[in-house]
């Protein structure tokens, strides 16, 4: 099968389209005619070297955690799902490929597209856990930085179905995108905190922060303290005594088939730009320079 690898840690370039072994399904695992991958920060993170600590990766590696494909070999054990079945989830060798092995699959609802589904799991997954764990409740208001990326546009709009109020930031470009998800927008930079008050004058009650970009220090301001700030992307956390959320294994696929459903009714909004398989070095360049809108797909239709 056709699957793009990097048999040695770098920028983008060191990607490459290669042939190799279709995968067979071990015990509980399904494989997947691949329809489209998810693009996500950490893809470019991990193929760089940077996440070798947290991520260990044993070279060649084919890039990609989620998927969305057609179910066409059933490993031992498997229930509940079909040959033929179209499914959306996270993926264990690795999605740019023609092929590929899930453990956690969800149904994909027919009035939702191949690339819009590969979108959904691990931004769905991210944004609920951490609007969890700051346990944003009706009435709050939250502060996100850096929201118009594909954690971000669900973030946004799950923290809103929960009747909160969202405060986020985004570059200029991004400013009308942020409000047409629901949320007040405002840029990030020099003077956040002043704007954020203006905005705000009672406070906001929790920051979530999505771009790890040095807005800690403002975060720690605006809250008066560290309580209620997580981070998904700032590894300075720790330093300053805030909660970093971390990758987490424990994936929902009844809540991943409630997500594309909603996706596919319409109910949440996705954004996409889609790369066919031979150009994923560019939507990962694309992805390292860090101003995506929504999320970036690779199309293997
Ligand atoms: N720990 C976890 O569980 C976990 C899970 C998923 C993702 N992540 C990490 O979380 C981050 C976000 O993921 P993602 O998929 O949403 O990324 P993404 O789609 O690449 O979006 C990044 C966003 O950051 C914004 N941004 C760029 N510079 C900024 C700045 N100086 N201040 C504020 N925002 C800025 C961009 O907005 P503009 O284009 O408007 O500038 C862009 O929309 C990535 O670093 C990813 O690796 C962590």
């Amino acid at each position: 099968m056709k699957a793009i690898l990097f048999d040695r840690f770098g920028g983008p370039e060191v990607l490459h389209e290669a042939d190799v072994e279709v995968p067979r399904p071990g015990p509980g695992q399904v494989r997947l005619r691949v329809k489209a991958a998810g693009v996500n920060g950490l893809d470019g993170k991990i193929r760089s070297g940077a996440m070798e600590a947290a991520f260990p990766t044993p070279l060649p590696a084919v890039p990609g955690r989620e998927v969305a494909g057609v179910v066409d070999a059933l490993g031992e054990g498997v229930t509940g799902v079909t040959v033929g079945d179209e499914v959306l989830g996270w993926s264990d060798t690795g999605s740019y490929a023609e092929y590929a092995l899930a453990t956690t699959v969800a149904p994909k609802p027919a009035d939702l597209g191949w690339q819009r589904a590969a979108a959904l799991p691990v931004a769905s997954e991210t944004a609920e856990r951490v609007l969890n764990l700051l346990g944003i409740a009706a009435g709050e208001t939250v502060l996100m930085h850096g929201a118009a990326g594909g954690v971000g546009t669900l973030a946004v709009q799950f923290a809103t179905a929960r009747g909160a109020r969202v405060i986020a930031t985004a570059g200029p470009a991004n400013q009308e995108y942020l409000v047409s998800l629901g949320a007040t927008a405002t840029p990030y930079g020099e003077g956040l905190v002043e704007r954020v008050r203006a905005l705000a004058p009672d406070g906001v009650d929790a920051v979530f922060d999505l771009a790890g970009k040095g807005a800690l220090e403002d975060s720690i301001a605006l809250r008066g303290g560290t309580e209620r700030i997580v981070t998904i992307a700032d590894f300075r956390a720790h330093q300053l005594g805030i909660t970093f959320a971390s990758s987490s294994q424990e994936r929902s696929a009844v809540r991943l088939a409630a997500v594309a459903r909603e996706a596919a009714a319409g109910e949440l909004v996705t954004t996409v730009a889609a790369y066919p398989l031979d150009q994923a070095a560019t939507a990962q360049q694309v992805s390292d320079a860090g101003h995506v809108r929504g999320k970036l797909v690779i199309t293997l239709d």
